[in-house]
């Protein structure tokens, strides 16, 4: 046990366990500061609000869940967007792009995606706020979200999605159809060869493109798409095949190739890209590939495993080829 003498405020003691103390010591490590710093900042945060009696337990399942940081560039948490803490980026965030889950009832270890629809547009509309107050006022966001679906009845997910986001606050912008080449989609016909009920599928996902409030960046930096990408993404039907489930090991991963057009196309060298629903990592690769910042949330501990692991092979195939 160790004891923690805080002088002149109303707080004389607190005791603390080992986990406490390592859990603290750790949070320092990360952020490159002491220990008695770390515990100083807590200190003023819970006796500014009187809460004497203070649970350190509650406060690191308050706090991020740092698990990787490369560089202070690329960071990933584990841990649930809704509710995790990332006030220190209120305001910061320049671009977001993200797949979130699509309530299709796929197996995603942690979350259930076989929720109500009712249910599925809650949860959308509670992370699109919290996506809202992180992004900065010139701020963007890349969704890739399906057109409808047509499983336990048909929906019409895309317009629903972008109504909601207007509700929040965001502003609309464009739309890419992404045409990924899944033909197996392609099966459902209703009544065959009859006009009884038949049934229309267009084998596509959308990419929706929203703002905060101000379209045009308020500062100039540094671009790194090329003449032909850029005279051939600004063109919003994208074909490029969809990324293979069995080989990244992850049910829903995107192709490096998404996030990285929305990258290139929407963001300058160094600013703060973020996806709240990281899954395989792919959007913290194509952020490190361009220079971009990286902050990655994914609420299933063995995705993130999964996403560090990517990255870390990426950025060493990244030395070797600076090295040659
Ligand atoms: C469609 S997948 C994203 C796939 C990702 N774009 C990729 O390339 O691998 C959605 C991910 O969101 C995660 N997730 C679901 N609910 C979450 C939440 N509340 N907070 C953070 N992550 C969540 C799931 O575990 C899943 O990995």
């Amino acid at each position: 046990m160790k004891y923690l003498k805080k002088e002149n405020t109303l707080e004389k003691r607190i005791r603390l366990d080992q986990k406490v103390i390592h859990a603290i010591e750790s949070i320092a490590l990360k952020k490159g500061e002491s220990f008695s710093l770390a515990i100083n900042k807590i200190l003023e945060e819970y006796i500014k609000e009187k809460k004497i009696f203070c649970s350190f337990d509650k406060f690191y399942s308050e706090h991020p869940n740092l698990k990787f940081d490369l560089d202070n560039k690329i960071k990933v948490f584990e841990n649930d967007f809704i509710t995790v803490d990332l006030t220190q980026w209120k305001g910061k965030i320049n671009v977001i792009v993200t797949s979130p889950p699509y309530n299709v009832g796929l197996d995603y270890n942690s979350h259930n995606d076989s929720n109500s629809y009712e249910d599925y547009l809650e949860f959308s509309k509670k992370w699109l706020t919290k996506a809202y107050d992180l992004l900065a006022e010139d701020g963007r966001m890349w969704l890739n979200i399906p057109l409808d679906k047509n499983k336990n009845g048909l929906k019409s997910v895309y317009a629903d999605i972008v109504t909601i986001a207007k509700e929040v606050g965001f502003k609309y912008q464009s739309t890419i159809i992404w045409n990924e080449q899944n033909i197996s989609r392609r099966t459902a016909w209703g009544s065959w060869l009859s006009a009884s009920a038949p049934y229309v599928i267009a084998p596509v996902e959308t990419i929706i493109l929203l703002y905060k409030h101000q379209w045009k960046r308020k500062n100039k930096g540094t671009s790194t798409v090329e003449k032909e990408q850029f005279i051939e993404w600004t063109n919003g039907v994208w074909t490029f095949n969809g990324e293979n489930r069995k080989k990244i090991g992850h049910p829903a991963p995107f192709p490096v190739e998404l996030p990285r057009r929305c990258i290139k196309l929407f963001s300058f060298i160094e600013d703060i890209v973020l996806d709240p629903f990281l899954g395989s990592g792919s959007t913290l690769i194509a952020a490190l590939e361009e220079g971009r910042q990286g902050i990655g949330i994914e609420i299933d501990s063995s995705y993130v495993e999964l996403a560090i692991k990517r990255i870390k092979e990426y950025s060493g195939k990244q030395m070797k080829l600076q090295i040659q």
